[in-house]
C-alpha cells in the first residue's frame, strides 16, 4: 500500500452511469485514493451535478475533462490531483489518457484500453516516455484465487499446461434493449463508440486478460468465429475463438451477451499434464482443484497455505465472502502502492498494465477483423 492516500479525479462516472461507482467504493475500500475531483459527465451540468451528489468541492467539479487537467495542473503540487481515472465509453478513453499522462498525471483506464490499436500503443508509448504509473481495470486479475492459480499454474503444480477452456457468458443483450435507450446497451453496441468489439470488445477482453494473467502463455495463432444474433445490431453480440499458444497448448475462448440465463458468467479451466484448475466468477471464494488419481480439493480464500499473492489481497478470515469489489480494490491498492514508490511495475505492484491493455485491444481487433474465415462444409453421408 502506498504510505497515504493518493488524490485522484474521475472522467466520467456520473448520474446513471454503471462502473464509475464501482470505482470509487474500490479506490476507497482501502484508502488506497481519495476522489478530490470530477468531470463526470458528457454534458457540463450534468457533470458538476453529478461531482456536487458526491459532496466534491463544488470548484472542483468541471464541465469537461480538459477543463480538470488545466485547473488541476494549476494547483499547487501537494494539492492537485496526482491520478486521473477513466470509465466513460470506450471511445472516450485515448484522448483524455494521453492528456492526462502528458500533464503529469497518472492513469487508471476501464478496458478495453482504446478503440483501435494505434491508439493502444500511443498510450504505451506515451506513458513509457512520461514515466507515470498506468493501470488498467481488468478487475477479474484482482481476485486472491485467481492469483493462487496463477501461483499454482506458473510454479507448475499442474505439470505443463496442455488445453485452456475461458468462457464470458452474459444474456442481457439476447434482444435488442438498445433500442429502448438504454444507456449501456446503446453505446456498446454501436461500434463508433465501443470500438470494433461487441461482446468480444466488452468481455471478450477480461477473457483474453485472464488466460494471459494466470497461465502466462503467449498466443501464436487463433481462428474466430464471429456473429451477431439480435437483427440490426452491427456488432458482434457472440464470438469464439480457437486459440494455439507457443509451447503447444490450446485454447477455446468464448464471448457472448445473448446467452439467456447468464449473468456474469466467467469461468476458466486450464488442464495441465497432472493436474487442472477451474475457476467461476460467480463463486469467487473458491478454486477447484484435480490431479491424476484424485482427491479433488476446493480451495478457499484465506485458507492456510495460499501463495502470497493471494493471503497479501486477502481481508476477511474465510467464511466472510469477499468479490468484486474487493477484487476491484486489489487492482487499486496495487496502482496506489505503484504511484508511492513512483514506478510504473504492474508486476511487482499487481496491477494490468499499459501493456496488457493494448495487447486486449490488438486481440480484439484481430479477432472480430479475422470475422470467422476458414470454415470447411461438412459432408454428409
Ligand atoms: N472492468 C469492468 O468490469 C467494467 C464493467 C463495466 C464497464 N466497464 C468499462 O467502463 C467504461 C464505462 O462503462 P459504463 O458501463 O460505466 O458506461 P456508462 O454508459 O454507464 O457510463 C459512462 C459515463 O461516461 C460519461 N461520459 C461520456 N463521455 C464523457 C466525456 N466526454 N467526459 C466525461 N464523461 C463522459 C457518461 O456521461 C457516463 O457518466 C467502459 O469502457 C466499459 O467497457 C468495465
Amino acid at each position: 500500500m502506498s504510505e497515504r492516500p493518493i488524490r485522484y479525479g474521475m472522467v466520467g462516472g456520473g448520474r446513471d452511469a454503471f462502473i464509475g461507482a464501482v470505482h470509487r467504493m474500490a479506490a476507497r475500500l482501502d484508502d488506497a485514493m481519495h476522489l478530490l475531483a470530477g468531470a463526470l459527465s458528457s454534458t457540463p451540468e450534468k457533470a458538476k451535478a453529478s461531482g456536487e451528489d458526491l459532496g466534491l468541492d463544488p470548484a472542483r467539479c468541471y464541465g469537461s475533462w480538459q477543463d480538470m487537467l488545466k485547473a488541476e495542473s494549476a494547483l499547487p503540487a501537494d494539492e492537485r490531483i496526482e491520478c486521473v481515472v477513466i470509465v466513460t465509453p470506450n471511445h472516450v478513453h485515448h484522448a483524455p489518457a494521453k492528456a492526462a499522462l502528458e500533464a503529469g498525471f497518472h492513469v487508471v483506464c476501464d478496458k478495453p484500453l482504446t478503440c483501435t490499436p494505434e491508439d493502444a500503443q500511443d498510450l504505451v508509448d506515451t506513458a513509457r516516455a512520461t514515466g507515470k504509473v498506468f493501470g488498467v481495470t481488468y478487475n477479474y486479475t484482482g481476485y486472491p484465487m485467481i492469483r493462487h492459480a496463477a501461483h499454482m499454474v506458473r510454479s507448475g503444480a499442474i505439470g505443463s499446461v496442455r488445453k485452456v477452456f475461458v468462457e464470458y457468458l452474459q444474456g442481457w443483450l439476447a434482444t435488442p434493449l438498445e433500442e429502448s435507450g438504454q444507456k449501456q446497451a446503446d453505446w456498446r453496441t454501436d461500434p463508433t463508440r465501443a470500438g470494433a468489439g461487441g461482446a468480444m470488445g466488452d468481455i471478450g477482453s477480461h477473457a483474453e486478460n485472464l488466460v494471459s494473467t494466470v497461465t502466462g502463455l503467449k498466443i501464436e495463432s487463433f481462428c474466430s468465429d464471429v456473429s451477431t444474433f439480435v437483427p440490426g445490431r452491427s456488432i458482434d453480440d457472440d464470438t469464439s475463438v480457437l486459440l494455439r499458444f507457443a509451447g503447444g497448448a490450446r485454447g477455446v475462448l468464448s464471448a457472448s451477451q445473448v446467452c439467456v440465463g447468464h449473468r456474469n458468467g466467467l469461468t476458466l479451466r486450464v488442464y495441465g499434464e497432472t493436474g487442472a484448475v477451474h475457476w467461476n466468477q460467480e463463486r469467487p471464494d473458491q478454486l477447484m482443484v484435480h490431479t491424476l488419481d484424485g482427491p479433488d480439493t476446493v480451495l478457499h480464500r484465506a485458507d492456510a497455505d495460499l501463495a502470497d499473492a493471494a493471503t497479501a489481497v486477502t481481508r476477511l478470515p474465510g467464511g466472510h465472502p469477499e468479490a468484486f469489489i474487493e477484487a476491484f480494490a486489489n487492482i487499486y491498492r496495487g496502482v496506489a502502492a505503484a504511484i508511492g514508490a513512483g514506478e510504473d511495475d504492474p508486476a511487482r505492484f499487481g496491477y494490468p498494465g499499459v501493456a496488457d491493455g493494448a495487447r486486449g485491444v490488438r486481440f480484439i481487433n484481430q479477432v472480430i477483423a479475422a470475422g470467422g474465415d476458414g470454415w470447411t462444409t461438412f459432408e454428409d453421408a
